[in-house]
């Protein structure tokens, strides 16, 4: 495992994907993580960058031990700033000019006899492309000296030490970003650092995932426990829930609450999926009138109708709970529901951990979710220390079709956030007819992989339209579909024009109630994927 310590970059987070990538395990902490409250020794250290001087009064710093632990050690630009301010606090100052953006390094060999662990950092990164030395360089402060017993291995034209190493072990700083994809050769030097440098064992594999969390699981939850856990459908809680199945089998309780928000069909071909074809123990519970006749009303407050989903949600999570609990004490070997399953992704984990700054108390990732909050439940999160594309592996791993594994997301509040305005059974019936001829025309058109996220949605407006002879007043259907890969910002997509006035056609012509289509290809900002 290799241990990369968070000072608050931006670009920490893929440090840890790269390794990964490389099949490397490794965990990402906060930069105050002392390394002696560890219940592993790692194979090498990472130090990220951040946005502090190390020489400011409340820098943060990393605990001196990590120097004495015999591992080896990368700083990266704030990363090396700190292990040279570590062996001489005279050696960073402010640089005359910020630098960000593309930079082109020269790489200077060194090595021999004892020393010839210095060019292994950038061993064999001089390969045949025209740009092999271009990298990415987003900082302030520069080194102004060398630390004692180091030699520089890189420059650029603006920073003379843009990569040093130790001549006496294994310490290496670089000034630029090896993680972030402009740096041409930057996973070649993250595969050195951790393969030729560290040694790390290429281990993480999706198998050996399962394997290994199924036993964390079965030591984690005991013979008798049992997990409760809410099941949407996406690929995040499905795969989780067919990971505890496969541990403890009908001691996993999935509960599918339909909220009456949920697209055609969808609350049967959950259930179809999940217990004809993953064998997973699940009760769902139709809750739609619950949840339809609380929305009845409320108009121009998107805030309030998720309020009132989130809320209704947790009553009826909770009180089928209790039920199911009841029922699971009284069969023969069964204990109390303890555990309560959640999907939680790295991203989120990593969001709830890392270093905020100084002043900041650090998260855990406890405070993920609000549910467990309203329950004395502990929880149990099998994916947290997975990347979204790592959880579509490991449902393959598991068996689950692709088209689950592959499906767009779908949000927890449903058509409650792409109808603009009143719910009402009507607007729905409308909004899932249009949504389902919308989604399958995308389909038969082979855009569906190449699109991130599509639906159709209701503006809660009546416009004029003819249909035969007759002049009709109808609702407005707005079509939507993006393309993103973290969902944090967003491309309209651009369909050819045929395809829209295609599946147009066949709404207003098959959908009762409608009277026009429009497309909405607002990009993210300023606007959002959902309406509310
Ligand atoms: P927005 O609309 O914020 O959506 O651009 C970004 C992504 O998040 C999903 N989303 C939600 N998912 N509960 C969820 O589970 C929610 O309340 C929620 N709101 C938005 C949305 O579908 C998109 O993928």
């Amino acid at each position: 495992t290799i241990l990369v310590l968070d000072f608050g970059s931006q670009y920490s987070h893929l440090i840890t994907r790269r390794l990964r990538d490389l099949k490397v395990y490794s965990e990402m902490l906060p930069c105050t993580q002392k390394l002696a409250d560890l219940t592993w020794k790692p194979a090498g250290i990472i130090l990220s960058g951040g946005p502090y001087s190390v020489y400011e009064k409340d820098a943060p710093h990393a605990d001196p031990a990590i120097y004495d632990a015999g591992v080896p050690i990368l700083g990266i630009c704030y990363g090396l700033q700190e292990m040279a301010y570590h062996f001489d606090d005279k050696n960073v100052s402010a640089g005359e000019k910020r630098e960000y953006g593309h930079a082109n390094i020269r790489v200077e060999k060194h090595g021999k006899g004892e020393e010839s662990h210095i060019d292994k950092l950038f061993d064999g990164i001089e390969d045949d492309s025209q740009d092999w030395n271009e990298v990415w360089m987003s900082h302030g402060d520069k080194l102004s000296t060398l630390p004692s017993k180091f030699v520089t291995i890189a420059t650029t034209s603006n920073a003379p030490f843009a990569g040093i190493a130790a001549s006496y072990g294994p310490f290496y700083g670089i000034q630029f970003h090896p993680e972030v994809t402009h740096t041409r050769r930057g996973n070649a030097i993250i595969s050195n650092f951790a393969l030729k440098i560290c040694s790390a064992k290429q281990e993480w594999t999706m198998d050996k995932f399962v394997d290994q969390e199924i036993e964390r699981i079965r030591a984690l939850v005991g013979d008798k426990g049992q997990v409760i856990g809410a099941v949407s459908g996406g690929v995040d809680s499905t795969v989780a829930a067919k990971l505890m199945t496969r541990a403890i089998g009908d001691r996993f309780h999935a509960v599918l609450v339909d909220n009456g928000l949920l697209r055609l069909n969808e609350a049967e071909q959950v259930k179809e999926t999940l217990t004809k074809h993953l064998g997973i123990n699940l009760t769902v519970i139709d809750a739609s009138e619950q949840f339809l006749s609380k929305l009845s009303g409320i108009h121009d407050d998107p805030e309030k109708k998720r309020k009132i989903i989130g809320g209704t949600f947790i009553d009826v999570f909770l009180s089928k709970a209790k039920e199911i609990e009841k029922a699971a004490a009284n069969t023969a070997n069964a204990g109390p529901i303890e555990w309560l399953l959640q999907g939680t992704l790295y991203p989120d984990v990593i969001e709830s951990i890392s270093f905020k700054g100084p002043s900041q108390t650090i998260k855990t990732h406890h405070n993920v979710g609000g549910l467990p909050s309203k329950m004395s439940l502990k929880l149990i999160e099998p994916l947290r220390e997975l990347f979204k594309d790592e959880v579509r592996l490991l449902g393959a791993e598991l068996g689950i079709p692709p088209d689950l594994v592959w499906r767009h997301p779908f949000p927890g509040p449903g058509l409650g956030i792409r109808i603009v305005g009143e719910v009402t059974p009507e607007k729905i019936r409308i909004v899932r007819q249009a949504d389902s001829i919308f989604i399958s025309e995308i389909r038969s058109a082979g855009l569906y992989n190449q699109i991130s996220q599509a639906y159709a949605g209701l503006y809660s407006v009546k416009a004029v339209g003819v249909a035969g002879d007759k002049r009709v007043h109808e609702w407005v259907i707005v079509l939507r579909a993006v393309t993103t890969t973290d969902f944090m910002t967003a491309d309209g997509y651009e369909f050819e024009w045929g395809f829209l006035k295609g599946v147009m056609r066949r709404i207003c012509n098959e959908v009762s109630g409608v009277s026009r289509c429009v497309y909405d290809p607002t990009s993210k900002p300023p606007g959002t994927i959902e309406q509310e």
